[in-house]
């Protein structure tokens, strides 16, 4: 019988992730496969973590790419720090939010909520007013590029009242790390986690975080065991520090492809990188206004990576993304909880953000709608006119 792998179709991945793969990191994924304490594969360790640094812009020292997915990220950026009946503070303006919420719950936390409508940023000044009821609050998290809505969170002000209320600051950049400015030491995050298949452009698999010195101080004095064993840090610090202590056996080859997806984003530069998010995200954004559609997120604060697009009255939502797949190979994302069929999530992210995805989307975004007899004002021209006028 033939396999389902003989016929994997080779999509244009404009969705809310994966993206497409950088074929220098596919290659990295044949590498041989070596021991997890094999010294070649420690020297890759040391690679890896230096690059993870670089890319989080920080120093911090522990930098490391997590076995598991971005979830496995939120859930241990979650439960290192968190000990049954602390306060968290959880910022929710989408379904990453309310995950973030079920876990510090799941770890016991007393978790107090600051909300905003799926599709806004969060508000600082509800987070101070959360702050000020709330003594002794630990830790507050928030989303930084929120994938479910196209929402970029501000973070400035959010990191300066958790710090002068003495919490913690956690942010999820699954999304936006690779893509947009993830400043780490500059903006003060003592905990971020990522996840490979965003702006990284590396297939699904590893979740690279980071841990500042403050918040592991506060790993080091918890009381209670983390309730985690799998992603207990201070048992991950002992294998990817200089004990090399096994713990469990590293996804190797993941973990040649994330090293090769770090250096493939350093040497494009991380600034250059942003703008190229930018620069793209524009061009979409006046093609599909200029095809009379409008974008659900206000230009403020819009994610470059991740655009949210209103679906039109009358519109079959499912049968354009159908139609855009089978027909033009291209897959773009449905909007989630509230927002589902209302709008559509088209992804430029990492290797996926280019002019020519831009152009084919926009093209076959037009061509989906043609079929239920709604036939817009071409949008090409306004994407190209965009991208020559930056
Ligand atoms: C912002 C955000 N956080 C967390 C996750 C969870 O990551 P994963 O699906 O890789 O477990 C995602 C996935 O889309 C995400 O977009």
């Amino acid at each position: 019988m033939p396999s389902a792998l003989a016929s994997l179709p080779e999509r244009i991945l404009l969705g809310p992730g994966p993206s497409n793969v950088h074929p220098r990191v596919m290659r990295a994924l044949s590498a041989p496969v070596v021991g997890h304490l094999d010294p070649a594969f420690i020297s890759v360790m040391e690679e890896l973590k230096g690059l993870l640094r670089k890319v989080f812009c920080t120093k911090n020292e522990f930098a490391v790419p997590l076995s598991g997915t971005g979830s496995a990220g939120m859930e241990a950026a979650l439960a290192n720090v968190i000990e049954p009946a602390d306060s968290v503070i959880v910022c929710i303006n989408g379904v990453f939010g309310t995950r973030m919420k079920e876990i510090a719950e799941r770890c016991g936390a007393n978790v107090v909520t600051v909300e905003a409508p799926w599709g806004s940023s969060i508000d600082a000044g509800d987070v101070e007013r959360a702050l000020k009821a709330t003594p002794g609050v630990k830790l507050v998290a928030f989303v930084h590029a929120e994938t479910s809505t196209g929402v970029l969170q501000p973070v400035d002000d959010i990191c300066r009242l958790a710090h002068e209320h003495g919490a913690l600051i956690l942010a999820d950049a699954v999304t936006s790390l690779g893509g947009a400015p993830v400043l780490t030491d500059d903006w003060g995050l003592d905990i971020v986690y990522s996840g490979t298949q965003k702006c990284l452009s590396c297939p699904p698999g590893l979740a690279p975080v980071t841990f500042n010195e403050r918040a592991l101080d506060v790993i080091r004095r918890r009381k209670t065991k983390v309730q985690s064993w799998y992603l207990d840090a201070t048992m991950l610090m002992r294998y990817w520090g200089e004990e090399r202590v096994y713990h469990h056996t590293a996804p190797i080859s993941m973990n040649y492809a994330l090293c090769e997806a770090l250096r493939l984003v350093l040497e494009e530069g991380l600034e250059a990188r942003w703008k190229r998010h930018v620069r793209n995200h524009r061009a979409l954004v006046a093609g599909i206004e200029a095809m009379g559609l409008s974008m659900a997120v206000n230009d403020a604060v819009r994610a470059p990576m991740l655009n949210a697009v209103v679906v039109p009255d009358g519109i079959d939502e499912k049968r354009v993304r159908r139609s855009m797949l089978d027909g033009m190979n291209v897959e773009i994302g449905a909007g989630l909880g509230p927002l589902a069929g209302k709008i559509w999530r088209i992804g430029l992210m990492g290797y996926s953000s280019k002019p020519e995805n831009v152009l084919t989307c926009l093209s076959a975004l037009n061509a989906a709608l043609r079929e239920q007899g709604k036939r817009c004002p071409n949008g090409l021209n306004a994407a190209i006119d965009a991208f020559q006028m930056d």
